[in-house]
């Protein structure tokens, strides 16, 4: 599904990814864990085609076809996800005109037809039930306003009703509270299946105890440089990161 090859990136003449490797097949959940400033969102805005970065070197493929020439846009209608570490806020359109909007907009990309109203309204309704949103919430401005743990939850909904192909989550987990973190963990894995990947971005354990991930990766100063099964998120949780550190230097 999702393939990196020795992917360099910098921003002005700072180089923040420094050669990254990965291989993501459609079924799994892999979580990205590392120090701050390691490179994660950095990362993940770069897959989503974020153009503040550039990509000196290397490339991603999307199901075997190259994406990094690619615009944000046609990347999305492509079936690639990216959840905020810091969602936008965006006065005057409402959750719902701004779900039905995406996904209109995917389905034209894709040469479909629009979603007929009522079967919107029936995805919008089965999906924030899913997700346990309220329905008042629904006609809100996007974003605006949003307590931290509702804007982390909008998110999963959005991609509840993309349905992506590749979902990338940037620390989903931070600020929501234990039952917030339960129910977006309970969405995930429910939309988990053959057909698409999750990538999660964390600093916490915790989180993986709801979303199991198949590999944890530790990116570490630009680099993948410890790759294991959800045991390795626990020995980083006990060791911290600087065993790693050690081990680079070393
Ligand atoms: N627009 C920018 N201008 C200058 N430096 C940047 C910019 N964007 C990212 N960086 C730098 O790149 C490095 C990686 O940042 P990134 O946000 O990817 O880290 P992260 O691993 O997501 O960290 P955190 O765990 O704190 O979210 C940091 O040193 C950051 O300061
Ligand atoms: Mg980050």
């Amino acid at each position: 599904m999702l393939s990196i090859k020795n992917l360099h990136a910098s921003i002005g003449d700072k180089e923040i990814l420094k050669g990254i490797n990965l291989e993501v097949k459609a079924g799994e959940i892999h979580a990205i864990m590392g120090p701050n400033g390691a490179g994660k969102s950095t990362l993940s805005a770069i897959i989503a085609g974020n153009e503040n970065y550039e990509v000196t070197q290397g490339e991603i493929f999307l199901d075997n076809e190259d994406i990094s020439e690619l615009a944000p846009e046609e990347r999305a209608h492509k079936g690639v996800f990216l959840s905020f570490q810091y969602p936008v806020e965006i006065p005057g359109v409402s959750v719902t005109n701004f779900m039905r909007t995406a996904i209109n907009e995917t389905r034209k990309a894709n040469g479909q037809e629009e979603m007929p109203a009522n079967e919107m309204l029936k995805v919008i309704r089965e999906k924030s039930e899913l997700l346990e949103i309220d329905r008042k919430f629904l006609s809100r401005s996007l974003n605006e306003g949003f307590s931290g743990g509702e804007k982390k939850r909008n998110e999963i909904f959005q991609m509840a009703m993309l349905e992506p192909k590749l979902a990338i989550l940037d620390e989903t987990d931070s600020g929501l509270d234990i039952d917030a973190l339960r129910i977006v963990a309970n969405g995930v894995n429910k939309l988990k299946s053959d057909k698409n990947a999750i990538v999660v971005i964390t600093h916490y354990q915790r989180l993986l105890d709801y979303i199991v991930p198949d590999f944890v990766h530790v990116l570490y100063n630009g680099k993948i440089v410890k790759s294991g099964g959800k045991e390795l998120a626990h020995e980083l949780e006990e060791k911290g990161y600087d065993w790693i550190k050690q081990e680079q230097e070393a």
